[in-house]
């Protein structure tokens, strides 16, 4: 596979579904190595399929990036394993949807102050 990012490597958080798996997909295509990380490794493995499914290369890397020490592991593999780290796609997160009373109430805060 050849294309612009031949020769990159990029780190996706957030990997193992929406826009992350969908960004993954969409680097190797254009021929980077991704590293992919996010906490359940049954769907980052479907994604490191699909991606070699393209011809592209995939590292699956189970990883909570709410906890620093498993985020610096995460940088120390990359580096070690392909050699560099070019770009970062740091994607992983939830929406909240509602009125940001509701999302204080459910933070445990309180929005009345
Ligand atoms: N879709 C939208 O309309 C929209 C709009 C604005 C912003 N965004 C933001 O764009 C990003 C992706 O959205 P999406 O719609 O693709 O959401 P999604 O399908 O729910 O994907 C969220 C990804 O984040 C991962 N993730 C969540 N918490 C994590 C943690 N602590 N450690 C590691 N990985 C974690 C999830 O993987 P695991 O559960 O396997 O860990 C999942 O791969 C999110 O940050 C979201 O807030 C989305």
């Amino acid at each position: 596979m050849a294309g612009k990012l031949d020769t990159k490597v990029a780190i996706i958080t957030g990997a193992s579904s929406g826009i992350g798996a969908a960004t993954a997909i969409a680097l190797a295509e254009e021929g980077a190595q991704v590293a992919i990380t996010a906490r359940r490794s049954e769907r980052l493995n479907e994604v490191a399929q699909k991606i070699e499914a393209v011809g592209g290369k995939a590292l699956p890397i189970v990883t909570d990036i709410s906890d620093e020490t498993q985020v610096n592991s995460l940088v120390r593999h990359v580096h070690t394993t392909l050699g560099r780290i070019d770009i970062l796609v740091n994607n992983a997160g939830m929406g909240a949807l509602g009125t940001v009373e509701e999302a204080i109430q459910q933070s445990g805060g309180n929005s009345s102050t």
